[in-house]
C-alpha cells in the first residue's frame, strides 16, 4: 500500500486470518467517551463531535444513554436532527423504560446491554442467570416490535463462561438481534485469547459480531484486532482512546492499523484524523499525550541528529506511514540531543548565512535545548530573524551582566539589573506594574535616562506552557530617535530584557553614527 512501510512477517499472518470483507465503526466518543472521569460536553460541543464523526465516516455514532436524563435525550434527538450519514444509536439496560427514552430520542439503533459474568449477576444486578436471560431476550423483542436496529451486549462478556455467552447471543438471535457486541468490559483481554474467543463465537452465532475493548492493560487496540481477524465485523472505539479507567480502544489506532497493517476496507477518512483528535482534545479538555500513536504531537516529530538525517535521505527510515496519511505533519525538533554539527547543518541547508551569523544561531539552539526547550523549524526561523536583526556585539554599547525580577500575588513587581555602558558598569533597581515594566525601569535608571515604550508585542512561537516566545519592543528616547528590537527565547522576561537592551543599542548606534 503506497505510503504505509509496515513489517513483511504480518503478511502470512493477514493470509491466515479470517477478516471481514469491511468493518463498521461505532464511535462511542459522546457516550462511553464522555463517562471519562472530569470529562462533559456542552451540547454546541456534541453537536461538532457529532458532525466531525459524520465527516470522518463513522458508521454508527453512540450519541448517548437517553434514559439518563431528559436533558440527555433531548441531546441525542437532536443529533439525530442533524440528519447526518451515519446513523444514530442510543444505549439502553435491558429495561422497557431505557429502551422508551431511546425510542423517543429517535434513534436508528439500541444498544441493549445486561450483565452476565457471576460477578456482575451476584454483586451488580442481584438476579440469577435465568432472569438476566429473560430480560435480554424480552428486551430484544421490545426493540425489534418497535422496528428499531437492535445490538446486544453482555457486559462484562470476557469474564463470562462461554457456554453462557453463546445461550445469551443465541437466545437474542431468536428474538431478532441484528449485531452481537463483546464488550472486554474491564479491559482484562489479551489477543490471542480474544481471537480464540471470538472465533468460537463465529462458530455457533450467524449475526455480525461486534469488539468493545477496554484499556486497563493496554491492549484494547491489539484486542480488537484480534476480534477483527477472528471475524468481528464491527469496531467500538472512541477519539483519542476517552473512556472509563485506562479508556476505550481508540480509533485512531485501530483504524490507522487496519489499515496499514492488514488492509481492510472501511468508511473512515485517516486524512481527517487528526483534525478530529483536536476537536475531541479541546472539548474534552485533556491534554493529549505528545507520544500517542498517530494522532499525537510526536507521532512525526524527529529530534534532530541521526534519525533526521535519516528521515530526511529518506522518510521511510524512521516513519511506518507518511504523516499526510492520518492528517499530520512531519517536525523536526532540535532537542538536548542534537549536536552542534547538526544544528549547523539544518541551519545550512536552510538560511544563506555566514559562519558567523551560524555561530551566533547554534549557540542560541544550543543555549535554548541545553536549558530542555524543544526547537521546531518555526522555532528557528524567529531565532534566525533575532539574530540577523541584531547588532554585532562589538557595536554594542549597553551590555546585560545580571537581571533579578520578583513578581507575585501582593508583590509589587521588583528589577534589578547590573549592566555596562561603553565599559562603565551600572547598578540600579525599579519598580512597576508588571516584571517587564519594573525591568524597563530599572534599565532606565541604570543609563540615567529616560525612554518611552512605544510598542510591546509578546507572541509564543510554538503551543504550550515551555513554547518559545518572541518580544518585539520599540522604543524612543527623549529628543524623539526610536529604534525596533526583537528577542527570542524561553523565558517571557529575559526575553522582553533582550529586546529592550536591542532597542537600546540601535538607539546608542544612531547616536553614534550621527
Ligand atoms: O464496557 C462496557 O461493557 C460497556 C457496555 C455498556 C457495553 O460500555
Ligand atoms: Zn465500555
Amino acid at each position: 500500500m503506497e505510503g504505509v512501510f509496515v513489517s513483511d512477517f504480518i503478511e502470512p499472518v493477514r493470509q491466515r486470518a479470517n477478516f471481514p470483507p469491511r468493518i463498521d465503526v461505532l464511535d462511542t466518543t459522546l457516550r462511553d467517551g464522555e463517562q471519562t472521569p472530569g470529562v462533559c460536553f456542552t451540547l454546541e460541543e456534541k453537536l461538532e463531535i457529532a458532525r466531525k464523526l459524520s465527516e470522518l465516516g463513522v458508521d454508527v455514532i453512540e450519541a448517548g444513554f437517553p434514559v439518563n436524563s431528559d436533558e440527555e435525550m433531548e441531546t441525542v434527538r437532536t443529533i439525530k436532527g442533524l440528519g447526518l450519514k451515519s446513523k444514530v444509536c442510543g444505549l439502553a439496560r435491558c429495561i422497557t423504560g431505557d429502551i422508551d427514552a431511546c425510542m423517543k430520542a429517535d434513534v436508528d439503533r439500541v444498544h441493549i446491554f445486561i450483565a452476565t459474568s457471576d460477578i456482575h449477576l451476584k454483586y451488580k444486578l442481584r438476579i440469577d442467570e435465568e432472569k438476566a436471560f429473560e430480560q435480554a431476550v424480552a428486551a430484544t423483542e421490545y426493540v425489534k416490535r418497535h422496528g428499531l436496529e437492535c445490538e446486544f451486549s453482555c457486559e462484562d462478556a470476557t469474564r463470562t463462561p462461554l457456554g453462557r455467552l453463546v445461550r445469551f447471543y443465541n437466545g437474542v438471535e431468536k428474538a431478532g438481534a441484528d449485531i452481537h457486541n463483546v464488550p472486554d468490559t474491564v479491559g482484562v483481554m489479551e489477543p490471542q485469547a480474544m481471537y480464540e474467543l471470538v472465533s468460537a463465537l463465529r462458530r455457533k452465532l450467524s449475526k455480525p459480531i461486534s469488539m468493545h475493548c477496554h484499556n486497563d492493560f493496554g491492549m484494547a487496540t491489539a484486542n480488537t484486532l484480534a476480534g477483527i481477524k477472528a471475524g468481528a465485523s464491527q469496531a467500538h472505539v472512541t477519539v483519542n482512546g476517552l473512556g472509563e479507567r485506562g479508556g476505550n480502544a481508540s480509533l485512531e489506532q485501530v483504524m490507522t492499523a487496519a489499515t496499514a497493517m492488514y488492509r481492510i476496507e472501511h468508511g473512515i477518512k485517516l486524512s481527517l484524523l487528526k483534525e478530529a483528535s483536536k476537536l475531541v482534545e479541546r472539548c474534552s479538555m485533556i491534554k493529549l499525550m505528545p507520544n500517542f500513536p498517530v494522532v499525537g504531537d510526536n507521532a512525526f516529530a524527529h529530534e534532530a541528529g541521526i534519525h533526521v538525517h535519516g528521515v530526511l535521505a529518506r522518510a521511510e527510515s524512521y516513519e511506518p506511514l507518511t504523516p499526510e496519511m492520518v492528517g499530520q505533519k512531519r517536525r523536526i525538533v532540535m532537542g538536548k540531543h542534537t549536536g552542534k554539527h547538526a544544528v549547523a547543518n539544518f541551519v545550512k541547508e536552510r538560511y544563506n548565512l555566514d559562519e558567523q551569523q551560524i555561530k551566533a544561531i547554534v549557540d542560541k539552539v544550543r543555549c535554548l535545548t541545553i536549558n530542555k526547550k524543544k526547537i521546531t523549524e518555526g522555532d528557528v526561523n524567529a531565532i534566525v530573524d533575532s539574530v540577523m536583526g541584531s547588532l554585532p556585539d562589538t557595536e554594542k554599547a549597553v551590555n546585560l551582566d545580571e537581571i533579578l525580577v520578583v513578581t507575585g500575588n501582593k508583590i509589587t513587581p521588583t528589577a534589578s539589573v547590573q549592566l555596562s555602558l561603553n565599559g562603565s558598569r551600572r547598578v540600579s533597581a525599579g519598580v512597576g506594574t508588571g516584571p517587564v515594566d519594573a525591568l524597563s525601569k530599572a534599565i532606565q535608571t541604570a543609563l540615567g535616562e529616560e525612554i518611552k515604550l512605544l510598542n510591546y508585542k509578546l507572541e509564543a512561537i510554538s503551543g504550550g506552557t515551555d513554547s518559545l516566545c518572541s518580544v518585539e519592543v520599540v522604543v524612543e528616547d527623549m529628543d524623539g530617535r526610536n529604534a525596533v528590537g526583537v528577542a527570542v527565547g524561553g523565558d517571557i522576561v529575559m526575553v522582553s530584557a533582550n529586546a529592550l537592551l536591542e532597542s537600546l543599542n540601535r538607539i546608542y548606534a544612531k547616536r553614534k553614527s550621527k
